[in-house]
Order: structure tokens, then C-alpha cells, then sequence
């Protein structure tokens, strides 16, 4: 068997237990989603959205990429916020990073990983600029690790926050709440480092007044 049969044969499989337990499993999900919650993940095949939170299909709305960026010029990124907000009123978003991320390591270092995947990186070394300071006072390479990965979650954030897309949704909706989180690939456990609420506030220079 090839490896890729296996998964066709276990989707068989696991089509058949989720009948068994309810027959009507399939028109019930068929019919419509009603997520509350959209996931913006790394896409490292460790850190699955469903499997960590102990969720089912339907419920939450997810975008992964390389090191679980908010890129304002990302259409796919931009599409998928868009649609999660304005479409299905989701109403949390949350930025999961994880410890060990291979896209924040590489972003601290100096190998030339070659187009595009040094344009990917490049807006995660611009959070290590931002935030050198203290980074940089940091001398345990794993705990500054850490902490970058901490960082880059917390700036994600704000960059949702800096879309029209959410402003929009908190003045008139006054929803979603945004959340920052970092899963541990050691212990399991997702620890939560930041949180925006539609009555936050952010940078005047990002508001848009006339919205
Ligand atoms: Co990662």
C-alpha cells in the first residue's frame, strides 16, 4: 500500500465510526457552519487546531501559514479574516504560535533560506527589530527563542487589530475578541500571553475614523 492509501483508507474508517455514533453526523455538518472561533495557526503539522483543543468539526474557522503571521498585504489571510468576521461572525480570533517554531528560528539567524521564503521570513525578523531591546538583553538563546515566539504572537495581534476589517466589526458589532497564545510542542498546554478587546485601543496613526 502506498502511503497516501492509508489515509484514504482510515478516512473511510473514521466516515463509518462518526456514523455509528450518529447517523445523521454528515447532514447535520453538511447543511451549515456556525464556527464561533477563527484559528490563526503555524502550519507545522504538530500544532493542529482540532487535536489540541479537543474540537470537532464545525467549530472552528482556520488559517495556517509559516510562523502564524498577520500580513497585511496576505489576500489569503485577508479573505479568510474577512469572511470569519463579516461573514460568519466568529467571535474570538486567536493567534496560536508555538515554542520550537521552525520559521521564528530561522528568522533569528543568517542562512539565506532563498526567495520567497526570505520575504516569509523577513517580516518576522522586522518583530525582532522592534523589539531588540529586550531581546537582546535576554542571553539564553532558548529563552530569547521563547520570547520571540511570545513577541511575534503579540504583534500578529495588533496587526489584526490595524485591519479595517476588525475595527469595522468591533465599532459595530462590538465583536470579536482577539486572543494571543503559544502552545507548548513539549507539555501540550497553551499558555495565553495577550488579549485585544473591541473597546482596546490602538495606535492613532493604524484608526480609521470614517469606518
Ligand atoms: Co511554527
Amino acid at each position: 500500500m502506498k502511503v497516501y492509501e492509508k489515509l484514504l483508507l482510515e478516512n473511510k474508517a473514521w466516515a463509518k465510526e462518526k456514523l455509528q455514533l450518529d447517523p445523521s453526523y454528515f447532514n447535520k455538518l453538511a447543511h451549515s457552519q456556525s464556527p464561533e472561533f477563527l484559528w490563526i495557526g503555524c502550519s507545522d503539522s504538530r500544532v493542529p487546531a482540532n487535536e489540541i483543543t479537543n474540537t470537532q468539526p464545525g467549530e472552528i474557522f482556520v488559517h495556517r501559514n509559516i510562523a502564524n503571521m498577520v500580513i497585511h498585504t496576505d489576500v489569503n489571510l485577508l479573505s479568510v479574516l474577512e469572511y470569519a468576521v463579516t461573514h460568519l461572525k466568529v467571535k474570538h480570533i486567536i493567534v496560536c504560535g508555538h515554542y520550537g517554531c521552525g520559521g521564528v528560528k530561522a528568522a533569528m539567524g543568517n542562512h539565506d533560506f532563498k526567495q520567497v521564503l526570505n520575504m516569509w521570513l523577513r517580516h518576522i525578523k522586522d518583530v525582532f527589530h522592534l523589539h531588540r531591546k529586550e531581546l537582546n538583553s535576554i542571553e539564553d538563546e532558548n529563552k530569547k527563542f521563547d520570547r520571540l515566539v511570545e513577541l511575534n504572537v503579540q504583534e500578529q495581534v495588533l496587526h489584526l487589530a490595524k485591519t479595517s476589517i476588525i475595527q469595522r466589526a468591533w465599532k459595530h458589532e462590538q465583536s470579536p475578541q482577539i486572543h494571543g497564545w503559544v502552545y507548548g510542542l513539549n507539555d501540550g498546554i497553551i499558555k495565553p500571553v495577550c488579549e485585544l478587546n473591541p473597546d482596546s485601543d490602538i495606535e492613532d496613526l493604524y484608526k480609521y475614523d470614517d469606518i
